[in-house]
């Protein structure tokens, strides 16, 4: 299709796509094999090299170097595996429903998209008309996607295998999750080898920082994470759908059951916290589920406002794709969290818009020839500025929400 007029051409309600569990997570790393194909035949060897910027395509650098990492950049987290193990144990927290685990378990052990993932030959020439602008836009979309989808391969990795011994139930879920994950990541890997690129997964595991989180904010974040990845891709296969026109790479086809996928693993999260009850129903609890569903709706807002070109390219319009994203979430995770910002107050949306513009100005002192001292300086109030909008988010009258009844003095579960 025509990348360039796409581009000028936004249109339906919503529109953007995947990459969506970036929680408090940045953008992706730029850690490539990059596939150096010949001039004619398709053998090619494979280097490590670093992305300098999201539009560089081309190879050079043999050389690895660190990650610029930014506060929207995606991460990679980490969390107390022992308070983990003492969550989990049946022995201490009586609060656990075996019962619900084990239905949960025999739903991913059904694994409704064991053949769901398989590509077939209009990938590649998808990609190959994919040309100009929006191509590196696309290579960026699958880049961010994939190291998304990685990271909760990671660390569902790892708690399946810390809890077997505590909670065997909820440790194979967590594997089975991982095997979800690493599936979606190893898809959308493959179709970065369409745009002869693959990012090093291996090397990025052992290269990347880890943040830590502890256990109770693992779960805020993780549940917030896979609701929204949720309802991006859902949203993106609605709008395609209506729109094939816009259809310009496959992968976006997969994204009905895909996105199933992630709404289990919310619904596991969900069952996770019910059986942690301090974690929703008191005013701590409250105060951190607003400011995590803040936190994950502004990175999703600003990453995306800085990258319409990819969202208008299949035809949305990125910022009513983001806000029916947000509000969609947000209604979902009403019935769990205890409390949650009014988003559809139209305040927020014009806080958020506030945000983007401030933000945009922050990109351009960054990208200015400034001194770094000038820089930082410039950086200040506009630091200051958007600070003070989040606050002011954050402060907004919340909605009460949850199923956890507060009986005077005994906190009682209503499910
Ligand atoms: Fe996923
Ligand atoms: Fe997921």
């Amino acid at each position: 299709m025509a990348a360039e007029m796409t581009l000028v051409k936004p249109i339906s309600k919503f529109g953007n796509p995947a990459a969506a569990r970036r929680l408090l997570l940045p953008p992706p790393p730029r850690y490539y094999n990059h596939v150096v194909a010949n001039n004619k035949k398709k053998s090619s060897s494979t280097i490590k090299i670093m992305m300098s910027s999201a539009a560089a395509a081309t190879t050079k650098s043999t050389k690895k170097v660190g990650i610029k990492e930014t506060l929207l950049t995606p991460r990679f987290y980490t969390t107390d595996f022992d308070e983990m193990e003492r969550l989990f144990n049946t022995e201490i927290n009586k609060n656990l429903n075996q019962a619900e685990f084990e239905a949960l378990l025999q739903e991913f052990k059904t694994d409704y998209n064991q053949t769901h993932f398989v590509r077939n030959k209009d990938f590649k020439e998808a990609a190959d008309k994919l040309q100009g602008p929006l191509r590196q836009i696309f290579v960026e979309f699958l880049e961010r996607s994939c190291t998304a989808e990685f990271s909760g391969f990671l660390l569902y990795k790892e708690l399946g295998r810390r809890l077997k011994k505590t909670n065997p139930v909820v440790a194979e879920i967590f594997s089975l999750m991982s095997r979800d994950e690493a599936r979606h990541a190893g898809f959308l890997n493959k179709g970065l080898s369409d745009f002869n690129l693959a990012l090093d997964l291996g090397f990025l595991t052992k290269a990347r920082k880890y943040t830590f989180f502890k256990p109770k904010f693992i779960f805020y974040a993780t549940y917030l994470s896979e609701k929204i990845g949720y309802w991006r891709y859902i949203t993106i296969y609605r709008h395609l759908k209506a729109n094939p026109e816009y259809q310009c790479y496959p992968i976006f086809k997969y994204f009905e059951n895909w996105c199933q996928d992630e709404n289990r693993h919310g619904d596991f999260f969900s069952a996770l916290m019910k059986a942690q009850p301090q974690f929703l129903n008191d005013w701590k609890a409250k105060l951190w589920s607003r400011f995590f569903c803040l936190s994950v709706y502004v990175t999703m807002y600003l990453n995306d406002c800085q990258r319409t070109a990819f969202y208008e390219g299949i035809g949305l319009n990125t910022k009513e794709f983001d806000m029916h994203v947000i509000i969609e979430t947000n209604r979902t995770t009403a019935r769990i969290f205890p409390a949650v910002p009014d988003v559809e107050n139209p305040e927020f949306k014009r806080k958020l818009d506030r945000m983007v513009e401030i933000n945009e100005k922050l990109i351009a002192v960054g990208e200015g020839q400034d001194i770094p001292l000038v820089k930082n300086l410039k950086r200040i109030p506009l630091v200051v500025a958007l600070t003070s909008q989040l606050l002011a988010a954050y402060l907004m009258p919340p909605i009460d929400s949850g199923s956890v009844d507060f009986a005077e003095f005994e906190p009682q579960l209503v499910y």
